[in-house]
């Protein structure tokens, strides 16, 4: 199925509870012909205000380590693991919250698809969740990011550091591991060119 079609499919999706309280459903931006997709984990106020993903703070400091790797969002596609937002709402005003395991496997419905249709060399697992889901379930991020492993939706993943992470840990004189990002994108976006290269020649 193409992209465009699967987008429109999910825009109506009611298959877990986060549809409830969404205003979008997130589904996914960028170059669908690049080797390299990046999949956080999901979409935040602003991203579901928008409708757009990585729009918000944590977004911003992704552009940036895009910048500082040599890149920019047109030359990725990126999308999230569940496409519409998990917050906590008990206390009146939404805070955000990782996807919980049902949700992120109801959302594998588009996800997977998303990843076939559009073939990429390398998957970027930005967050634990995503890593998780698309690498391994026991994944550990601090121990095992920026390492290139397996993947059944690609040619290979590596899993990094989620930006919201990095704006928690940053102190002055400590970058909370930004400098982590920036060196991961660069390798997952140089195994992709490196894998693309050997199919074309
Ligand atoms: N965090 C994510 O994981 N994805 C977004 O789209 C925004 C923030
Ligand atoms: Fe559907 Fe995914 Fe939204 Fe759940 S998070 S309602 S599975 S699109």
């Amino acid at each position: 199925m193409t992209l465009e079609l699967l987008a429109k499919e999910a825009s109506a999706c009611t298959a877990c509870r986060l549809h409830e309280r969404r205003r979008s459903v997130v589904f996914g931006e960028g170059d669908a012909k690049s080797p390299l997709v990046l999949v956080g984990e999901g979409p935040g106020d602003q991203e579901d205000a928008t409708g757009r993903p990585f729009v918000g703070r944590a977004g911003r400091l992704l552009d940036q380590a895009l910048i500082e790797a040599g890149l920019s969002r047109e030359a990725v596609y990126i999308c999230n693991t569940v496409k519409c937002r998990a917050a906590d709402w008990s206390s009146g005003k939404p805070q955000n919250r990782p996807p919980a395991p049902d949700e992120t496997e109801a959302c594998r419905r588009w996800l997977i698809p998303q990843l076939a249709a559009i073939s990429p060399q390398v998957i970027l697992c930005i967050g634990a969740p995503s890593a998780k889901n698309l690498i391994r379930p026991k994944f550990a991020i601090t121990k095992e990011r920026g390492a290139a492993f397996s993947c059944e939706f690609a040619r290979a993943a590596i899993a990094t550091l989620h930006p919201s992470y990095i704006l928690r840990c940053q102190r002055p004189g400590d970058d909370g591991g930004f400098s982590l990002l920036v060196a991961d994108i660069r390798k997952a976006w140089d195994l992709a060119l490196t894998l693309r290269e050997a199919v074309s020649s």
